[in-house]
């Protein structure tokens, strides 16, 4: 359920406010007015005047003599959007004409149709007139003499007469002969001056297509087809229309020119489609769209006022506009490292001047736990909070077991896989990348393991794993490394697993491409006692763990969540019915992704934006994501059970709880993770057998068909013709399906999101740049020298820049913040759920049950027996306990991908 506060706010707020809007979160609107003049703060404060208007009588079309009276109750909400968009002119119109009682006309639809003449009983009509307002809340009434025949009210249609929308959260009809009737709507009426269209709000009962009553199937279909649009023009912020468009929007290729990137979507390079806004199109090249600021989201869309208002956009808004540019200001040199560890310290003790941040007293409150205030006033301090990991553990990320203990249980759990084929062997073309064998022999693991086993015994029991970025990652490495400043190679990382399930790294492979004139370059790095190979060891380990932050943010992040879960967000308004119980039951999943992808596609992944500027891969960051997307991506692995199965990290065997064996039991992740799952396949389960009681029901959905053909060949087209898209025919097809949609919207980007400060924070535990190559990498005799003479400047000379690495832990910072009004799985019901008993009881069986998850998952972190989350200085696997307070707590797991 929409929590009273949530009404969405269109990105147009930033552009209107004369400060972060922060500064107004618990406003009243009168408090903000000293600001505006005093014409308007004259209205504001005559409207502040109780005054009730005689009630205006609804006009009855189809009186009977048995009508009785209805009172319909709507509350609509004054936002600091609609408050500002009212200044003027028209504000005192709207405020008159709600005193005439003459600004939502509410017209009342039957559920069936006339059954004497099968045509649709004729409306009731009647005006809604203001009676109070406290605060936010603007409550109107209305009066309407029902008849007895009119029966069930199937749906409301609004017309606002206002000259601005209007956010109505729900409207009440009492007095109904069969009871109490609430229409859920949280929704943005625009105004009849802007869209003649009506409005139209179904109850919160929901119906299959095929069971919608007689009187609704109509506005049914034309509210879908409303929806749909008709694919032209340039969508309007107050719009409603969900569309398809590839990513050709990336930055303004007609001013700067260097800001092409190649568009992602279709053939070339196979992508998911993001919301079409229909911008016009580049001057120098029509294929792009041009880039202006505030990308179009269909309004319902858009964030939550107070989730607008305290972090998310407004958060990320603030630092981009504000906070990075005044940071490039600070770090005069761009190039410039970090001199020794001790400055690096720094930055968690003492900070980093900001001289040139304007409103500096604004921002300390904006972003608190950045911007430290200090005693004389004069300077703004970056200051950056210590990320747990370092406050638990100094030495933390110099450790090997840390490092493999990550790979289970820290920030990118998603890529660790069984190694099941030996010898290793890359795919990749040997006439352009060189030798496709692996420089990591039988002999080399056999030494590494203590010849506790031969290879082949380590495979067949499940011991050997792999992190491997070695196939994804070097045809790029030529075309990086031609950027300036950057070293990327392809990598190959084993692990032996020990008795007490902890992974041990035992050998990492680089490998660089042939360029240059120089042929293709690998080596082999294990772990070493000697100085000279342990630095080695440790560089190689910088390679791959800048690799795997690389990997995590473009793929397992970006890509697997935000990306791919647009389509589904953009399908199931195009084609599930509000009414359908299968939208009802995603909606709390889809909810504000399409609005935090516009806002990533604006400015975080745009062309020469941040994520280009902190990640190795610069301009080739997303072109790489839709390699993998078409190399790997695969709908039917995205669940948790098909994901762990395919990277042979669980087998199936019906005999234990979760009917999968994990390779590894203290794997925390996948072993939280299904909890999580176990609890929500229950509730997904009952609801789906809850409304589709006949198998048959399912393929007979046209909806629901409409709705999946429509993700499969136009959301994911480019993946049209995959043989591996699960069919959609029976109840338990669906379930999986669904299943799916919502673990990629809820535990697994709630895993790899919100530990991003956490364990990304010590930028030398995972950097996510790399500008220096090994440096054994075919040396110059002074290179070697210098790196024999003082191996810590290689190292630092390899790591992130000054102004790198405090940019990538800003965004981390950022980014892994809970809203305060953050919607948790399983916390509150959507109102249509508690309308029907059955599936309030199954949602009430869902909370009961993530509350215990809560109680297991604390219990394993203080298991000692369990190595890959309980030990000295060892941070606790929390990312997947289900609830969490607002802020950075690197636990909590929203309904939706919506930061
Ligand atoms: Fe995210």
């Amino acid at each position: 359920m929409l929590k009273p506060q949530q009404i969405h706010q269109s990105r147009f707020i930033r552009n209107l406010l004369p400060f972060p809007s922060q500064f107004i979160h618990g406003f009243s609107t009168l408090a903000f007015l000293p600001l505006h003049n005093s014409k308007i703060n004259q209205t504001r404060k005559n409207v502040k005047l109780v005054f009730r208007p005689t009630p205006v009588k609804a006009t009855l079309t189809n009186t009977t003599d048995k009508s009785v009276a209805v009172k319909a109750t709507v509350v609509a909400k004054q936002t600091v959007t609609s408050f500002i968009k009212n200044i003027g002119i028209q504000q005192g119109l709207d405020e008159i004409q709600d005193l005439l009682g003459k600004t939502l006309l509410l017209e009342l639809v039957a559920a069936h149709l006339d059954p004497k003449t099968g045509l649709e009983k004729k409306r009731i009509k009647g005006y809604a007139h203001r009676v109070s307002k406290d605060g936010s809340n603007v409550k109107y009434e209305a009066e309407f003499e029902f008849p007895a025949d009119f029966g069930e009210i199937g749906a409301v249609v609004v017309e606002n007469e206002h000259h601005k929308e209007i956010f109505i959260e729900d409207i009440v009809f009492d007095g109904v002969p069969n009871g109490t009737v609430s229409v859920n709507c949280n929704s943005w009426v625009h105004s009849k001056f802007d869209n003649p269209r009506n409005r139209v709000f179904f109850t919160n009962k929901s119906y299959l297509p095929s069971e919608t009553p007689s009187g609704l199937r109509k506005l049914r279909e034309d509210e879908l087809l409303n929806l749909q649009g008709n694919g032209q023009g340039e969508r309007k912020s107050s719009e409603r229309i969900y569309d398809y468009d590839v990513y050709n929007d990336l930055g303004d290729i007609d001013t700067e020119p260097t800001k092409k990137r190649s568009i992602l979507g279709g053939k070339d390079f196979p992508y998911p489609r993001r919301c079409r806004t229909g911008r016009p199109r580049c001057r120098t090249d029509p294929s792009y769209e041009k880039w202006e600021e505030g990308f179009y989201v269909p309004r319902d869309e858009a964030f939550s006022e107070v989730k607008q208002l305290t972090f998310s956009t407004n958060f990320i808004y603030s630092m981009l506009t504000a906070i990075i540019p005044s940071l490039e200001a600070s770090i005069l040199d761009p190039d410039m490292g970090f001199p020794n560890f001790n400055a690096i310290d720094e930055l968690y003790t003492q900070g980093l001047n900001l001289p040139t941040l304007d409103k500096k007293e604004l921002w300390k409150s904006v972003l608190p736990r950045l911007i430290k205030t200090v005693s004389d006033e004069a300077h703004s301090i970056l200051r950056f909070e210590t990320p747990e990991t370092l406050d638990r553990d100094k030495f933390f990320w110099l450790r090997d077991e840390e490092f493999a203990r990550q790979t289970l249980a820290g920030l990118n759990p998603l890529s660790i896989k069984l190694v099941t084929e030996w010898p290793l062997k890359s795919i990749l073309d040997p006439e352009t990348y060189g030798p496709a064998e692996s420089a990591i022999t039988t002999d080399l693991i056999q030494r590494e393991i203590n010849e506790v086993m031969t290879v082949h015994k380590a495979i067949d029991q499940k011991r050997l794993f792999i992190l491997d970025y070695h196939d994804l990652f070097l045809p790029y490495a030529e075309r990086v490394r031609d950027l300036k400043g950057r070293a990327l190679y392809g990598s190959r990382t084993i692990f032996f697993l020990n008795p007490d399930e902890t992974l041990k790294p035992i050998a990492i492979e680089l490998t660089r491409p042939p360029m240059d004139g120089k042929p293709q370059w690998k080596e082999v790095y294990t772990p070493c006692l000697h100085s000279t190979g342990d630095w080695l060891w440790k560089l190689a380990k910088t390679q791959v763990l800048a690799h795997d932050s690389i990997y995590h943010q473009l793929v397992s992040h970006w890509l697997r969540t935000h990306a791919c879960g647009e389509p589904y967000v953009i399908a199931t308004n195009r084609c599930l019915s509000v009414m359908h119980p299968i939208y009802r039951l995603l909606h709390p999943h889809l909810r504000y992704t399409m609005e935090i992808n516009a806002l990533a596609r604006e400015s975080l992944v745009a062309a020469d934006g941040p994520i280009e500027k902190i990640m190795t891969l610069g301009k080739y960051y997303l072109e790489v994501g839709s390699v993998f997307y078409d190399q790997h991506w695969r709908f039917d692995q995205q669940s948790l059970p098909a994901d762990l199965i395919s990277r042979g990290m669980a087998e199936e065997d019906p005999s234990v709880p979760q009917g999968l064996r994990l390779t590894i039991k203290d794997y925390p992740y996948a072993s939280d993770g299904l909890l999580l799952w176990d609890a929500l396949k229950q509730w997904v389960t009952e609801y789906v057998n809850h409304y589709y009681p006949n198998p048959s029901m399912v393929e007979a959905d046209q909806e629901l068909q409409a709705w999946w053909t429509e993700i499969r060949t136009v959301g994911h087209g480019d993946k049209k013709d995959e043989p591996w898209w699960p069919v959609l025919k029976t109840p338990k097809d669906l379930i999986e399906i669904l299943m799916t949609i919502i673990w990629v919207a809820t535990g697994q980007h709630a895993a790899v999101n919100f530990g991003q400060y956490t364990y990304a924070g010590y930028f030398p535990s995972r950097p996510s740049f790399t500008r220096a190559k090994m440096p054994n990498e075919d040396p110059t005799d002074n290179e070697w020298r210098r790196f024999l003479r003082k191996p810590e400047v290689a190292l630092l000379e390899c790591l992130p820049s000054q102004i790198q690495a405090t940019r990538a832990m800003a965004v981390w910072d950022v980014i892994s913040h809970h809203s305060p009004d953050e919607e948790y799985v399983g916390d509150k019901p959507e109102p249509s759920w508690v309308e029907d008993p059955v599936i309030r009881a199954a949602f009430e069986r869902l909370h009961g049950k993530l509350k215990q998850v809560e109680g297991i998952i604390d219990e394993r972190n203080g298991d000692c027996n369990l190595k890959n989350r309980n030990g000295a200085g060892i941070t606790p696997y929390e990312l997947l306990k289900p609830f969490s307070e607002p802020g950075v707590t690197g636990m909590g797991v929203p309904n939706s991908v919506s930061i």
